[in-house]
């Protein structure tokens, strides 16, 4: 277990969460827009998990009707399983609590079953899955939990 400083992300973090993406995901979100995103706070919430002062994780929440809507988490592949993703979901949980959310939501590749069992260990759901959902043809599983989160 490693105790990592969540923190709202800066504009000047977009070297870091890009590397994040780009190590992450064979299909990374547009750099533009992660940039856009991270100059007009407000529209969607970037969360870093910061650990001996690098970024070993982020995430970005936003706020769809009474969801919350988790729209990525993603930790260093060194870092991995020391509980970074649950504090990130967790501090996602409370904004979440602020906003007045009663349920989480996100999608999630059907292949992806190292994420899978990570929300399954939160108390997600399969709620339905969506055919064709990514680029490359996979499909996508909706996932929800009602909020508080907790491990199960
Ligand atoms: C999914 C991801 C964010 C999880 O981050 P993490 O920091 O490794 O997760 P944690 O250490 O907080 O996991 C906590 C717990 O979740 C559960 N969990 C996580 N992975 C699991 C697995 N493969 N099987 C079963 N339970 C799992 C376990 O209870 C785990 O505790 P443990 O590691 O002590 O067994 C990380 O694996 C990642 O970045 N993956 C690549 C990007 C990605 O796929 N993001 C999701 C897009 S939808």
């Amino acid at each position: 277990m490693l105790i990592a400083d969540i923190d709202f992300c800066k504009p000047e973090d977009l070297e870091e969460l890009y590397a994040i993406e780009s190590a992450c995901f064979k299909d990374p979100l547009n750099r533009r827009v992660m940039e856009h995103d991270l100059a007009n706070l407000g529209q969607t919430v970037y969360l870093k998990a910061v650990v001996d002062c690098a970024i070993a994780g982020y995430g970005i929440l936003a706020r769809d009707g009474a969801d919350a809507h988790v729209l990525n988490i993603a930790v260093m592949p060194e870092y991995r399983s020391n509980g970074i993703g649950l504090q990130l979901m967790f501090s996602f949980g409370e904004i979440a609590a602020e906003w007045g959310s009663k349920n989480m939501r996100l999608e999630v590749r059907k292949g992806n079953s190292h994420a899978r069992h990570f929300y399954l260990a939160l108390g997600f759901i399969y709620a339905k899955s969506i055919r064709n959902y990514y680029a490359d043809g996979e499909d996508a599983l909706i996932m929800t939990a009602r909020l508080p989160l907790a491990v199960k």
